[in-house]
């Protein structure tokens, strides 16, 4: 780690890349902070900020004893979520960013932006992360460089992708990258005695898709401020996608392989806090013995067509920022064990004993101090405070995984063999549903709604349409990305390559008193077995309005108590929820119009028309 004065040219010997050293240059004079820090990536490197925030109070060290090298930090209540109101693409047309998108004229936004981060750096350290999305090197990866002022940023960067000085040595002298700017909005006057988790009430987190930039500013949590995560891998990658013929997903990759030894690959989409975690880590029931789930990726998947005509997918991540409530030994046994040590821990609950406690993870120790750094007992507990925020969150690398697939950082990705796409859905949408063909899978995508979590700023529970489970995430008009991913299938289907199967799921019923119907997470693989018999041509299963769904006897129920009853509840299809659904549906399409496919308007409008026969 090298240190130098602002203003001074003082990159170390090892960075040749022109553009960088001069826009490095420019962010110093615009923001003035006090020193910059190329960060090289190192373990020392990592210790030492580590140490610095716990001098600071942004981190507290866990008990070594129980959890090595692992660190809490606590946020301030304001700043707990992705800011989605506050999240712009600012492309040259509005219909280029679409409805879905919070739009502002690059001009203005670029005049807002110079105004917010003038001196917003003053007093404090900027870093230079250097940053790798994907396997270093490989064909699909993409690197960028986040200059921060958060060294808690940083930390996670470092876990989160492949960071430091191999990737600025990659960029050799030319080489591109995407130039991302974050700023916590908190500059310290001189002899100013910083807060624990300085951020700001003005929040922005802009996109700049054609000139491929990210400003960030005035939150230091998760998604707003990881910019190689949400901002570049996702609203980033997915318009080089578009102009590039691939595809950047808020996808999980899974592979499966059955007691015979045959290995297949899914994509799975579910938005924000909805199981995507648990679902790329899932373990196998007793009564599936033979079959194996290994993990390549929980939150993002890039795709590509490669020579064969299938489609390749990687993680570009390397670690993951996970969900902490509701994860224990039962639920996901996996992420569990990837916790016992080199952990950053957020907003959880703190235990006497010096390590985390969170809802759902077991019985509520007798005292804790909550995640506002209060104390919290079992009683505030029964009168309805959490102790973690429900959008508490740990950080790990993704290789502490003990289901992690020996495959998962090759650089060509895996071919994917079926996609999956799920919302949270307490009715209507049924426990699991094959598209027939392509269009149908791609609307069923499209039309996808689920119930708001606590990953978002903003009222939890409610019904929206998050198409893909990308509509926070899309870099482009929604309607293009539709129509991307139907002339996408019709190119592969030409070049003679069979197409993944598409399937919509829901593990989300609820009965009459808000329970969930379907138990969920390691039960799940009944329903991932089915789906890759359905790819090899093998379950049965019967056709229902939008597709084909398993019989009750079609799916394995060995070691599970679930009647016929209960898998009524969770499979039914009702027409008069289903009229509803599809008005839904045209709202969607509406906002979408002058966009929308044509295929999908047609797919619509033949299931309006099964719907009332
Ligand atoms: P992001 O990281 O926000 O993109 O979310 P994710 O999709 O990875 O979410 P994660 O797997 O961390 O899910 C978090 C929440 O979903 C927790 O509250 C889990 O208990 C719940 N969950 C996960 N799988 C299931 C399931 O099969 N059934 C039910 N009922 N809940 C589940
Ligand atoms: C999500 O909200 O989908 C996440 C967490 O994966 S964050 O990185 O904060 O976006
Ligand atoms: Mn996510």
């Amino acid at each position: 780690m090298s240190a130098v004065l602002s203003g001074q040219a003082g990159a170390p010997s090892y960075v040749k890349n022109r553009k960088l050293i001069a826009w490095v240059a420019d962010v110093v004079r615009l923001t003035q902070p006090a020193r910059v820090v190329w960060c090289d990536g190192s373990q020392a490197e990592y210790d030492r900020l580590c140490d610095e925030m716990v001098a600071a109070g942004t981190l507290r060290r866990l008990n070594p004893a129980k959890r090595p090298n692992s660190y809490l930090a606590l946020s301030d209540p304001g700043d707990v979520a992705r800011v989605e109101d506050r999240t712009f693409i600012c492309s040259e047309q509005k219909e280029d960013a679409g409805p879905t998108n919070n739009w502002m004229a690059p001009g203005e936004m670029r005049a807002t932006l110079k105004g917010l981060f003038s001196g917003c750096m003053r007093g404090r350290t900027m870093y230079v992360v250097p940053f790798s999305m994907g396997p270093l090197g490989s064909h699909i990866a993409q690197i960028g460089v986040e200059l921060s002022d958060s060294p808690y940023v940083v930390v996670n960067m470092r876990i989160m992708t492949r960071m430091g000085r191999p990737v600025v040595e990659l960029l050799g002298t030319d080489g591109e990258f995407v130039p991302c700017i974050h700023s916590v909005g908190k500059p310290l006057a001189a002899g100013e005695k910083d807060v624990a988790w300085p951020c700001n009430d003005t929040k922005y987190i802009v996109h700049f898709p054609e000139t491929r930039e990210i400003w960030s500013y005035g939150s230091g949590y998760g998604g707003n401020a990881l910019l190689g995560k949400k901002c570049l891998a996702l609203r980033i990658a997915s318009t080089m996608g578009r102009d590039q013929g691939w595809l950047a997903e808020h996808m999980l990759i899974v592979a499966v392989t059955s007691p015979e030894g045959r290995k297949y690959h899914i994509g799975a989409a579910f938005p924000s806090a909805c199981g995507k975690t648990n679902f790329a880590m899932l373990i196998p029931p007793p009564a599936f013995k033979g079959w194996k789930v290994t993990t390549i990726g929980e939150d993002i998947a890039w795709i590509k067509p490669g020579p064969d005509g299938r489609l390749y997918a990687i993680n570009p991540e390397a670690g993951c920022f996970g969900v902490a409530p509701g994860t224990s030994e039962k639920t996901n046994h996996n992420a569990m064990a990837m916790l016992h040590e080199n952990v950053i821990f957020t907003n959880v609950a703190l235990t006497d004993d010096g390590d985390v406690w969170w809802e759902g993870m077991g019985p509520a120790p007798a005292h804790l101090i909550d995640w506002q750094g209060r104390d919290w007992t079992p009683e505030d507990g029964k009168a309805g405070r959490k102790a973690a925020h429900p959008n508490a969150r740990f950080t790990v690398a993704a290789q502490q995984c003990p289901s992690i697939d020996r495959d998962w950082e090759d650089p060509n990705g895996v071919p994917i063999d079926a996609f999956m796409f799920g919302g949270r859905r307490s009715t209507t949408v049924p426990l699991v549903t094959e598209a027939r063909n392509w269009v149908e899978g791609v609307y069923m995508a499209a039309t996808m709604g689920s119930e708001t979590t606590a990953a978002q700023a903003g009222a939890q529970g409610v019904l929206r349409r998050d198409p893909f489970a990308m509509l926070p995430f899309c870099g482009y008009n929604m309607g293009d990305h539709f129509g991307h991913w139907i002339s996408l299938g019709e190119k592969l289907a030409a070049s003679g390559s069979k197409l993944p199967k598409v399937f919509t799921v829901n593990w989300f019923r609820t009965d009459e008193h808000g329970k969930f119907v379907w138990p969920g997470f390691g039960e799940n693989m009944r329903v991932l077995k089915w789906i890759v018999e359905r790819v090899e041509g093998g379950a049965g299963g019967a056709e229902h309005l939008f597709g084909i769904s398993p019989r009750y006897e079609d799916l394995n129920w060995t070691g599970l108590d679930f009647a016929r009853a209960q898998y009524e509840r969770v499979t039914a299809v009702d027409p008069g929820d289903w009229r509803k659904e599809v008005a839904q549906h045209g709202e969607l399409f509406a906002r979408l119009s002058p966009r929308l496919p044509r295929a999908l308007q047609d797919a619509r409008a033949a299931l309006e028309r099964r719907i009332a026969a």
